[in-house]
């Protein structure tokens, strides 16, 4: 009897180790046959890398000021730390959301509400004659074309972005690995006026 409970008592500690144990997920880009990313649907499991409110670059600013959280997916993020480098299939997503002000207790400050759409960047050289590559989804959107080159994103990314293509001057976690590592180009977080 008392072996029979220990058998069981030891498929049960099994199964729970088995259940607990991490899952190996490494999301990558997908596309479909027309070469269009899809939607990267679990981008709010990968790591999250800050968040911005209202940030403004551009030339001719909206009106409408929004929250912008960036994600990474995590195995790459685990790559960078251990390398200073982006691996290939490297995934940003922004997701953007609606600000607002006053809501249930809230009185000053601003506190995010719905999506308004996601902004994603892709690191794939052989997909890619420009290595990074850009797209934008509605709130809604399953699938998006690369942007063509010449409408800006590829352009301020590469002239203003401190570490490959990526904005690490506003990632607080990143910059000190990319310092360390030497892949920090400080000309490019000066501030300039942006074209
Ligand atoms: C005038 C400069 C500029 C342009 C144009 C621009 N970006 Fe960015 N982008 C930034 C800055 C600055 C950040 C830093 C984070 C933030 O603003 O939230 C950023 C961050 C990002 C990120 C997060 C990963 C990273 O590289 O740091 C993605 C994804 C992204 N942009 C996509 C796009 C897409 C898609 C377009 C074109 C539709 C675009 N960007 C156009 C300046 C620009």
């Amino acid at each position: 009897m008392k072996r029979v409970f220990s058998a069981v008592l030891l498929l049960a500690v099994s199964a729970g180790l088995l259940a607990a144990a991490p899952e190996e997920k490494s999301p990558k880009p997908q596309f479909d046959a027309k070469g269009q990313l899809l939607r990267p649907n679990d981008y709010r499991e990968w790591m999250f890398l800050s968040a911005g409110y209202g940030m403004n670059y551009s030339p001719s600013p909206g009106s409408h000021e929004m929250f912008t959280n960036v994600f990474v997916q995590t195995w790459a993020y685990q790559k960078f730390v251990n390398s200073g480098k982006w691996p290939e299939q490297t995934t940003f997503v922004i997701d953007e959301r609606d600000a607002q002000s006053k809501g249930s207790i809230n009185k000053t400050g601003h506190f995010q509400t719905d999506l308004m759409g996601l902004a994603v960047e892709v690191k794939d050289s052989t997909r890619f004659p420009e290595t990074w590559a850009y797209f934008g989804f509605d709130a809604d959107g399953k699938t998006a074309e690369a942007m063509p080159k010449g409408n800006g994103c590829w352009s301020c990314h590469e002239a203003h972005a401190a570490v490959e293509h990526t904005f690490v001057q506003f990632y607080p976690t990143l910059k000190p690995v990319a310092k360390k590592f030497g892949v920090y180009d400080e000309k490019r977080e000066q501030v300039t006026d942006v074209k």
